[in-house]
């Protein structure tokens, strides 16, 4: 499973670069982080090269289909994030046809993923921890997608976001979904284990007592 970080801070991305396959950003997190779209989004093309999901902001599909060449343009990196609309649906069978890769965001439902792979979506992006705010099942509604999908031949990938803890990102791996993308708070404690931690720091210590040459 490919893991992205959810962020749009370059002292975020730029530690970690080497250890993700690609960048997920939204309104909120440009708008938070105080920089222009484009400025941002460049920026962020140019320290990951793998796909970097960039968010129109028009909601009608001319202005969808204008923001996104625009974004587009910045990097060849740089994929089109669609809300799951009408509009947003119509801007990623279009942008299918121009080859400019899409990931279809919002997605609550199966009825609403299966409508972005008939679009040819590059990426769907069910939202597990907001459809748990709600009091819906995220992780099952991976696991359907994954279902549908299998079975139909889509081949949009799941990219599973709103994932707000380390167990969220573990489901999304069991539940066969193609990508998960983070925060960089769940991001490191991806990494980190308190048993890892101590277990070094008692070899550490083993080694020092017994006085030997550092060198291997
Ligand atoms: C990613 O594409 C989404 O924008 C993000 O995961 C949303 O997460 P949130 O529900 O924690 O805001």
């Amino acid at each position: 499973m490919q893991i992205f970080l959810d962020t749009a801070e370059i002292r975020e991305i730029a530690p970690r670069a080497d250890q993700i396959d690609g960048i997920t950003t939204n309104p909120s997190l440009i708008a938070r982080s105080g920089a222009s779209m484009s400025e941002r989004i460049g920026e962020i093309a140019r320290t990951v090269p793998g796909p970097v999901s960039a968010e129109v902001i028009a909601t009608d599909l001319e202005g969808m289909l204008d923001e996104g060449r625009r974004l587009h343009a910045i990097a060849d990196n740089v994929i089109i994030k669609l809300p799951l609309t009408m509009a947003g649906l119509q801007a990623a069978r279009v942008f299918g046809k121009e080859d400019i890769p899409t990931n279809v965001t919002l997605c609550f439902s199966l009825n609403q993923a299966l409508m972005a792979a008939r679009a040819g979506a590059t990426f769907v992006s069910p939202f597990v921890g907001r459809v748990e705010d709600a009091g819906g099942d995220g992780i099952g509604l991976l696991k359907a997608i994954r279902d549908v999908y299998d079975q139909f031949g889509f081949e949009t990938a799941i990219l599973a976001a709103s994932l707000r803890n380390q167990a969220h990102v573990e489901a999304a791996a069991l539940a066969g979904c193609d990508a998960a993308t983070v925060p960089v708070k769940i991001f490191d404690r991806m990494i980190r284990h308190s048993q890892t931690d101590s277990g070094l720091d008692a070899f550490m210590a083993d080694w020092a007592a017994g006085g030997l040459d550092r060198s291997v």
